[in-house]
């Protein structure tokens, strides 16, 4: 799509929106990623609520123009060039919501944080969501990706999921029917999810509760890095650790331009200051390489590279 034809899309739909949501062209994507690299994307929505979500996927379905979702951009590497797409977020207000249900369940929405999930559960007494606080991202991310930290999965918690798909449909998908798997929910490949209900994993008494994210936290502290990254970039292959791998093969602090393997934790890409999209992808390339040769093992990248398939760029 030529740059006219994109304006014309934006136009079309702002003119059919809500007053509230709002829809940008060539919006900058990098400062909304935690690792900070990337360029723009050709037009950005932050929809007010479900029915403009709808509106706006149905043109862009018909339209032919790729949908791509934005949670709190934690697992995620935007290319310098951008994305010819639609991204949505639903970072706004509208989409973080908190409500408590019958039987310890809470009704979420995708763009609450998952430390604030934790923080609000705990402050109404409710226990067994204490394993997503330091997952640094929001519902909607952690659903899609099935984050998982301290030996928990999102959809341990996962009673059902709100979508709209990307035909514009609303959908309620029980967890016995989704297909989930380590760092993976087939459904939320073609689908957004708006919400969630959340069921406790199990009952245990508060301090017991506070000990324990305590002790999370510590241990995340101790053994992850500050700096900006993107979070684990490579799965865990079956019974290793990625982390383990790229240490033993002797990468820890091997940098291109102001992209480096942490010190602290190799299988973490930060942001020394000024990388581009381009210095972490060539990064993430030659750490793969360098794995392969000393350890023989094939690493498959867990973060996301956004508008893009990373064989294509592997
Ligand atoms: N290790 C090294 N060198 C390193 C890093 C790790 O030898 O540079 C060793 C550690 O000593 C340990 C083993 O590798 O014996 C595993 O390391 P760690 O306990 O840090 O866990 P991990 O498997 O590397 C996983 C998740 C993290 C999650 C942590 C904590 C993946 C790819 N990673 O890391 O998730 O925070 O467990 O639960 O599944 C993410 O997905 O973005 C992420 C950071």
């Amino acid at each position: 799509m030529t740059d006219e034809n994109w304006n014309q899309f934006a136009g079309t739909l702002r003119a059919r929106l809500s007053p509230d949501t709002r829809i940008r062209r060539d919006e900058p994507l990098g400062t909304k990623t935690t690792i900070r690299v990337g360029g723009t994307a050709r037009v950005f929505l932050e929809p007010a609520n479900v029915q403009d979500l709808q509106l706006a996927l149905r043109e862009a379905w018909a339209a032919n123009v790729e949908i791509l979702t934005l949670g709190r951009g934690s697992n995620l590497i935007v290319p310098d060039e951008g994305v010819n797409a639609l991204v949505v977020s639903l970072a706004g207000e509208a989409w973080a919501k908190f409500e408590l249900r019958e039987r310890g369940r809470v009704w979420v929405g995708a763009g609450l944080r998952l430390k604030n999930l934790c923080g609000l559960a705990a402050k109404a007494g409710l226990t067994g969501f204490e394993f997503l606080e330091g997952i640094p991202g929001s519902v909607g991310g952690a659903l899609r990706m099935n984050a998982g930290a301290m030996g928990g999965w999102m959809f341990d918690v996962v009673e059902e999921v709100e979508v709209v798909t990307l035909e514009g449909d609303v959908k309620r998908l029980p967890r016995a029917e989704m297909h989930v798997q380590y760092r993976h929910c087939a459904e939320l490949q073609q689908a957004i999810a708006v919400g969630a209900l959340l069921r406790p994993i199990a009952q245990v008494d508060m301090q017991a509760v506070n000990r324990q994210i305590d002790v999370y936290r510590r241990k995340r502290q101790e053994s992850q890095p500050r700096e900006p990254s993107a979070g684990c970039i490579f799965k865990n292959p079956p019974g290793n650790s990625a982390g383990r791998l790229i240490d033993e093969s002797g990468l820890k602090g091997e940098r291109v331009g102001d992209a480096e393997v942490s010190p602290v934790h190799a299988n973490f890409i930060v942001n020394r200051g000024h990388a581009t999209g381009a210095d972490v992808l060539e990064l993430v390339r030659r750490v793969r390489a360098r794995v392969r040769e000393a350890k023989g093992v094939e690493l498959e990248p867990e973060v996301l590279l956004f508008g893009k398939k990373w064989k294509d760029v592997l």
